[in-house]
């Protein structure tokens, strides 16, 4: 059986090229995508994956249409009402990762309390990553770092950083058609390995997942080594 990533991690693209190809507002394709990531949360649970994080709002999508903006804090605000006590149901361990200071109090606590009630949770550890840029989380790591008069190393750095609690993805896709980062684990992508798919979000099944997975099956992890180092099995040959 080929290796299934231990951890996925994903930029959710395409929302809202997905509403605008069938004539409705780009609110309707975020809500579209809450669907796909459902369904995605469950997947990954169901194959073994046993961290998924996903970028569902970025430190410079503030800069979208206010009316977009508040549809997508709405939308927030909703599923955690909605979803979490179903994920909490399904075994999955909620973490939100970003900046929390700019959001409303009430989705600040909201937020709070769905980390506390799935804290005990252990078949899929689930990173939410909102008002997340990973310039701000190096930026905020180095001053956690400096005001507890700690050396800055990679070590220090690392352990400083908001997914510290999790190792680095192994398998990193962009859905939506673009081969960028979009400033999201820029720390912590180092290695992973990148997959982009041209499907829009919204679209992106069970299956599409599967094609990812597979996909990362074949790849050869070579972490600065050489191709024989990697597989011993080449040595002999
Ligand atoms: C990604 O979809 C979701 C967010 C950035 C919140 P987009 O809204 O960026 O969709 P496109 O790229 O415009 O199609
Ligand atoms: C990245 O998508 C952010 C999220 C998916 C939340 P964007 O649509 O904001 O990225 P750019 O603007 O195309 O680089
Ligand atoms: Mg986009």
């Amino acid at each position: 059986m080929a290796a299934i990533p231990h951890h996925i991690a994903i930029v959710m693209d395409g929302n809202g090229r997905w509403a605008t190809r069938r004539f409705l507002p780009r609110v309707a394709g975020h809500k579209k995508g809450l669907d796909a990531l459902r369904v995605c949360v469950r997947h990954c649970g169901e194959v073994g994956v046993k961290v998924l994080t996903v970028f569902a709002f970025s430190s410079e999508n503030w800069n979208r249409p206010p009316e977009e903006v508040s549809g997508l804090m709405e939308l927030l605000a909703g599923a955690l009402s909605r979803e979490v006590p179903q994920l909490h149901g399904e075994g999955v361990r909620i973490h939100f990762i970003g900046d929390r200071s700019r959001l409303s109090d009430k989705v600040q606590a909201g937020l709070a309390q769905a980390e506390k009630a799935t804290a005990g949770n252990t078949r899929l550890v689930f990173n939410i990553c909102f008002n997340y840029g990973g310039r701000w989380d190096v930026a905020q790591a180095a001053a956690c770092l400096a005001a507890r008069g700690e050396p800055i190393t990679e070590h220090s750095l690392d352990r400083a950083m908001a997914l510290a609690h999790v190792s680095d993805p192994d398998l990193l896709i962009r859905t939506g058609g673009e081969q960028r980062i979009s400033n999201f684990l820029l720390w912590q992508a180092a290695y992973s390995e990148l997959y982009f798919s041209d499907k829009l979000w919204p679209d992106f099944d069970p299956a599409a997942l599967d094609a990812a997975i597979a996909d990362y099956g074949r790849r050869e992890r070579r972490f600065g080594r050489t191709s024989e180092q990697t597989t011993p099995a080449r040595q002999a040959a």
